[in-house]
């Protein structure tokens, strides 16, 4: 909470002008209905023309002032809540920036955008709100009653009946409500996770004819958010006939009493009705502090939610002495074991020990689910393994500074994901300052460049949303362009030719041998023709090494090798 608070303090001048200003106005609305009982009282009772003239300007200059007051407020709590929101969405996403994947499984996508968007506007709403309300309503209740004890203190007893009442109404709707809105948050996170998904998976959805069953879940989710809002906004809005029960019933009792004690003399016209005012406007501060209530317990889900990402610590940060000199980037899994966070059954990863030597490309292969990918992201640490290292040249990379171990590698990752801009933009994602030579280079290596060249804008030609102009291979070779640009001491292609002809795919591995020289290659694949030419192939077999060697010794010696050869490249081979 306190973290939310801070971001306030940038602007904590304009936060202080706000309701300072407001007093202007609180001073102004109390002063008036003294002012008219005046004119009522002396000025009219005897026709004095003169008093009347000089009070009612006086009136209108204080309104004027009132009015000064009230803008200014008004300005400087939106200048305030527009920056305040900014800076707390700009903050919510570098923190997202530095989550592991670990958090992001844990927030899922939808809810750290509902988060980003509509829990930060309703804080933003509240310190806008507050501003003006949190100093004005309560000072013009206690005011108002001061004033109104002024007057008369036996008329306003009649408040000690109606005010207690109204607070415990009051009380009664808020401690309900609050946790309803607590419920239309969670709703409308459930909303967004539901359209995103639909969304992300238009084509899916669309092939498998499944509109219906879609329109289905998210007919049950809007109605969801709408049946939730409704409860809660009905509850909310039980307390405008609370309030004007409470209002009508006071300025019935004042007229009464006010009435006789005008009679008997001892009260003049002028003052009841400046009572009939100044009950009006405790009563109305009152319902401005219920309104304020309810906003606040609104934003207080948001908050606690906002506090949620601010305060979650990534599971996955840099050490503070960093260790660990570029190498050519030898890469060693001593005894790895892995689960995921949550997961039960049995660990991902079983006693992984490989080591991948610069200048040779070690291959992984195995079924889908056996943990091929899983392993090659301990790497840059995307997680850090349960049991036993991950070295990248001889230091363990929970040693090594983060930015500069996941700089050192390239990963093309088994679903490529390039961004909207041109194709050079998406190369040069890969290295901000790569000259057009180390573009073309890269493109070249990754067999990317000719079909780039063929397109009519050539390297300027603009990726859709998600690469959609773009077939699977090119895709995939653009991302392989991405992760060589920069010439990384370890290049992790992990299923990345999966949608490339083995023709393009030979001339790419041979690209990429000379590319690479000097430097590690890991190849992940399901065709042994992708891994067949690799130094080293070790088979992955439910997260276990079941075999290892170059592919004429796995022929030669293992059993599940040459199945897979078999299956792949039928009898005749092996
Ligand atoms: N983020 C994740 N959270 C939990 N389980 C996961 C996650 N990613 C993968 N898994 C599980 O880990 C196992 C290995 O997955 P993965 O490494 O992706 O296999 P492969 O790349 O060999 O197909 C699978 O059983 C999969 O269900
Ligand atoms: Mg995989």
């Amino acid at each position: 909470m306190r973290r939310l608070f801070s971001y306030l303090k940038p602007y904590r001048t304009a936060a202080i002008a706000a309701p300072l200003l407001m007093l202007l106005e609180v001073a102004a609305d109390l002063i008036q209905p003294k002012m008219m009982a005046g004119i009522v009282d002396i000025g009219i009772a005897n026709r004095d023309l003169a008093y009347v003239y000089r009070t009612g300007a006086g009136m209108i200059g204080i309104a004027l002032i009132g009015l000064i007051g009230g803008t200014g407020a008004t300005i400087f709590s939106c200048t305030v809540a527009a920056n305040y929101g900014k800076d707390l969405r700009g903050g919510l996403f570098e923190k997202v920036q530095s989550f592991s994947f670990a958090e992001l499984d844990r927030f899922k996508t939808a809810s750290l955008i509902t988060r980003l968007t509509n829990d930060v506007t309703q804080i933003q709403h509240i310190v806008m709100l507050s501003l003006r309300m949190l100093v004005r309503a309560p000072l013009l209740a206690v005011g108002g009653v001061m004033m109104a004890l002024s007057i008369n203190a036996g008329l306003a007893s009649v408040l000690l009946i109606s005010l207690p009442l109204l607070g415990v109404a009051l009380t009664l709707i808020m401690s309900k409500s609050f946790p309803m809105f607590t419920v239309v948050q969670k709703r409308i996170d459930k909303l967004n996770g539901v359209m995103r998904e639909n969304l992300t998976g238009a084509r899916v959805v669309r092939a498998f004819v499944r509109s219906g069953y879609e329109k289905d879940r998210f007919g049950k989710a809007n109605e969801g958010l709408s049946k939730a809002s409704l409860r809660a906004v009905r509850t909310v809005n039980l307390t405008a006939p609370a309030m004007m029960a409470a209002l009508n019933i006071s300025l019935v009792a004042v007229l009464w009493f006010g009435g006789i004690k005008v009679d008997f003399g001892t009260m003049s016209v002028g003052e009841v009705m400046a009572f009939v005012n100044y009950i009006t406007q405790i009563l109305m501060a009152l319902q401005m502090v219920a309104f304020l209530t309810v906003n606040i317990s609104r934003a207080k889900a948001s908050s606690e939610r906002l506090a949620e990402v601010l305060d979650a610590e990534s599971s996955i940060t840099g050490p503070a002495a960093p260790e660990g000199a570029p190498g050519e980037g030898k890469v060693e899994f001593r005894n790895v074991s892995f689960c995921y966070e949550g997961a039960s059954g049995d660990p991902v990863l079983k006693n992984v020990d490989v080591t991948a030597f610069p200048g040779r490309t070690l291959a992984i292969l195995g079924a889908t689910g056996s943990g091929k990918s899983t392993l090659v992201n301990l790497i840059p640490r995307f997680f850090d393994p349960t049991e036993g290292t991950v070295l990248v040249d001889g230091t363990d990379v929970r040693d090594m500074d983060l930015a500069g171990l996941r700089a050192s590698v390239g990963m093309v990752l088994q679903d490529p994901v390039l961004f909207t801009g041109t194709i050079r933009d998406n190369i040069m994602w890969g290295k901000a300052d790569a000259t057009d030579e180390e573009v073309t280079e890269a493109a070249k290596a990754a067999q990317a460049h000719d079909f780039i060249t063929s397109l009519p804008e050539g390297y300027d030609t603009v990726v859709g949303q998600k690469g959609a102009n773009l077939s699977g291979g090119q895709k995939q070779r653009l991302a392989i362009a991405r992760a060589l640009v920069r010439k990384p001491r370890v290049l992790v292609l992990d299923d990345s030719t999966s949608a490339i002809d083995m023709g393009t795919e030979e001339r790419l591995q041979a690209a990429l041998k000379e590319y690479m020289r000097g430097r590690t290659t890991i190849v992940i694949a399901q065709r042994i023709s992708s891994v067949m030419d690799a130094d080293e192939i070790i088979v992955l077999e439910d997260g276990e090494v079941v075999a290892r060697g170059t592919h004429h010794q796995l022929v030669e010696g293992s059993e599940i090798y040459r199945d897979i050869v078999r299956s792949q490249l039928g009898a005749e081979v092996v």
